[in-house]
């Protein structure tokens, strides 16, 4: 399988050396090339990490995760351009933070929308790729059991305001190296 990252952020280095840990072809987009923070990932990797622009890491991705600052989602997505994400659906681990009053950040999308369904909506993208990415988390260390499948994009807006929930955990637990876990009666596994 092949891996497109849009975004040369933390999360897309984090996620690109453990893809690359898998021995999977991964590309590390950004806006334009060269990109500095690209280029010394691509140097840190094996010979499977590769660098381009948004459009040439949705060419090289069968999946493609988009961990770009979550306020310019859609706007990495225009700059890829429609014709790249044609047959494509990026996975999108953006959060759509708003720092404008400072920390700790507002949600820029809540209630009935979220930023996943905006994406959708703009991009009318109708693939699911729910196979190939629970495969990804499984090689990465998640037993399927502990994967849970919420459903369609309408379970982004849930997913999405987990974050203000993450980060008082983060406030009351004194540090990010943390995860949830659900526990489920027997009756409902
Ligand atoms: N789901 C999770 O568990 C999780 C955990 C941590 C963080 N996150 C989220 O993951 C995302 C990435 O975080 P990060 O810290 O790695 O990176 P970041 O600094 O938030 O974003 C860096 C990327 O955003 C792109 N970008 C910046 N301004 C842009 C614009 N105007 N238009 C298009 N693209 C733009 C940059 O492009 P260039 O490369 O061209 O400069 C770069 O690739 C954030 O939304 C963050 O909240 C998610």
């Amino acid at each position: 399988m092949h891996v497109g990252l849009l975004g040369t952020g933390t999360v897309g280095e984090t996620l690109g050396s453990a893809f690359v840990g898998l021995d999977l072809v991964v590309c590390m987009g950004s806006r334009s090339t060269p990109n500095d923070r690209a280029q010394a990932w691509v140097a840190a990797q094996g010979d499977t990490a590769g660098a381009g622009t948004f459009a040439e890491a949705f060419a090289v991705g069968d999946v493609v995760f988009k961990c770009t600052c979550g306020a310019h989602s859609l706007e990495a997505l225009r700059v890829a351009g429609a014709d790249a994400l044609a047959g494509k659906v990026p996975v999108d681990v953006a959060n759509p933070l708003d720092f404008s009053d400072g920390s700790p950040p507002r949600l820029a999308v809540v209630g009935d929308d979220s930023l996943a369904g905006q994406i959708q909506l703009a991009f009318a993208l109708t693939q699911v790729v729910k196979a190939p990415v629970i495969d990804l988390l499984t090689e990465l260390g998640w037993s399927r059991g502990r994967v849970r499948d919420l459903g369609g994009v309408a379970a982004a807006r849930a997913t999405e305001m987990y974050l203000m929930l993450w980060v008082s955990l983060m406030g009351a637990v004194g540090s990010a190296q943390f995860n949830v876990r659900v526990v489920a009666t027997e009756s409902s596994e």
